[in-house]
């Protein structure tokens, strides 16, 4: 059955996938951004979160050029993602130290997105999408900045309190 399936097929079940994602992210987070104590880490996770309402966006024009009704399917490596944050996070109670718990799982996110949003316009490509291919590189280039964003808060000072 698996390999019946062609590349446009793939390509469009992977565009489900993460506009499963997407919504879900919505929706968590503000989760996250209200359990980060430090200004910073809080500003640049609602600062994504307005972004990834763009996704969702973007997604349904991908969706709109392949002639195809926006559709989400479950993510089960997006819910373990999330389930694993909520798990560590739930178990501490230093802030600075939660902070650098967010920081973590919120990059673990991010470098899926990279992955599949890599993936997806390097098939968008293959297939001819051209439209397609750079609302999907456009998203790629915000999960990066937002990954790059989060690199930079870590690096700054939220790890280094963390051991101090
Ligand atoms: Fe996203
Ligand atoms: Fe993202």
């Amino acid at each position: 059955m698996a390999d019946m399936r062609s590349l446009e097929d793939l390509f469009h079940e992977t565009l489900q996938d993460m506009y499963y994602v997407e919504n879900k992210l919505v929706k968590t987070l503000p989760e996250m951004a209200e359990k980060a104590t430090s200004p910073e880490l809080k500003t640049a996770i609602e600062e994504h979160l307005a972004e990834t309402e763009t996704h969702v966006d973007r997604l349904e024009e991908v969706f709109a050029e392949i002639e195809q009704e926006p559709e989400a399917k479950r993510c089960d490596a997006l819910e373990g993602l999330i389930k694993e944050a909520q798990e560590v996070m739930g178990d501490i109670d230093d802030e600075k130290t939660l902070d650098a718990a967010i920081i973590a799982s919120a990059q673990t996110v991010e470098h899926y997105e990279i992955a599949r949003y890599g993936t997806l316009a390097c098939w968008a490509r293959e297939l001819g999408h051209e439209e397609a291919e750079s609302l999907l590189q456009e998203i790629l280039d915000q999960e990066k900045a937002a990954d790059e964003k989060l690199t930079e808060l870590a690096e700054q000072s939220i790890n280094q309190q963390a051991a101090a």
